[in-house]
């Protein structure tokens, strides 16, 4: 393959769900050159209540598929992958692999003053305690308040999230964050929940600053690919690619992701994950 093949090859971002398009969404934005193949694990949702094991054993899936598709880079466009999965893929995989926690850990980080941050993610996500771990490892006086919130995934897929009954949820999760824990920053620690970002907002107030680990995330996916001299430089008048793949239920991924992204996607192809 030349270098100029190379560099067209495109970014793999995969989620257990619709969650990652905020991924993608935001790579499209920041990265419009870049041709993207998005794996959504339709089938296999939620990860969140899922064991470590488990969510190495579809990371390696998904991974091994996204590389029939000569990726050149690979974004876990999960948070609960992330914090379980991406150490032990890093090590075993020839190519470059980010994850959405370090990038979200940094924007917190930078963002909060009085050094109390709030985390919000499945159950998976918080027991591990990837977060803290890393913001500590930034910035050792760092107080990390988590809060698994686990039925905010099912609102999201289920395209709850105007629905009066997910204020109540919000309530019920967020009480205490809102008014005892004295946080100044909330990390939106799963991809699904940019999609409740307004409500989440509206109930915390004005002066929470919610994170959203995607724009940091596609920023690093820049960072990267220019460092390995790997960035698409498309010609002008071309478009850049995307392709969508699911594991389950692909006509209900399409309508959901022609409700977020920019642009209609036309097909979105399921695959027989397991074989992978
Ligand atoms: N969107 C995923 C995350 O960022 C997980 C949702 C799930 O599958 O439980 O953690």
């Amino acid at each position: 393959m030349s270098i100029n093949e190379k560099r067209r090859a495109p970014v793999g971002v995969f989620d257990s769900g619709v969650g990652g398009l905020t991924v993608a969404r935001e790579i499209m934005r920041q990265l419009p050159n870049e041709n993207l193949v998005y794996f959504g694990d339709t089938a296999r949702v939620p990860y969140g209540s899922k064991s470590k094991d488990n969510i190495i054993r579809y990371s390696r899936q998904i991974i091994h598929f996204l590389k029939t598709k000569e990726v050149k880079a690979i974004v876990i466009a999960c948070n609960t992958a992330s914090a379980l999965a991406l150490d032990v893929v890093q090590k075993e995989e020839d190519l470059p692999i980010i994850g959405v926690i370090r990038p979200g850990a940094r924007a917190a980080v930078m963002a909060t003053k009085n050094k109390k941050i709030g985390v919000i993610g499945t159950e998976a996500t918080v027991q591990s305690q990837m977060y803290s771990k890393v913001m500590k490892a930034m910035e050792p006086e760092v107080t990390v308040i988590g809060k698994a919130c686990p039925l905010f995934v099912p609102l999201v897929e289920e395209g709850f999230a105007k629905h009066h009954v997910t204020e109540e949820i919000i309530d019920f999760y967020l009480a205490s964050m809102k008014k005892e824990e004295g946080i100044d920053t909330l990390i939106l620690g799963c991809t699904h929940y940019p999609l409740l970002r307004s409500r989440i907002k509206e109930y915390m107030g004005e002066k929470i600053h919610l994170v959203n680990p995607a724009y940091e995330t596609a920023m690093d996916l820049k960072a990267l690919l220019e460092e390995m001299d790997m960035a698409n430089d498309l010609q002008e008048k071309e478009h850049a690619s995307y392709s969508f793949y699911v594991s389950d239920a692909a006509d209900k991924f399409k309508q959901f992701a022609n409700s977020i992204l920019p642009y209609d996607i036309e097909t979105t192809k399921q695959i027989q994950i397991e074989e992978y």
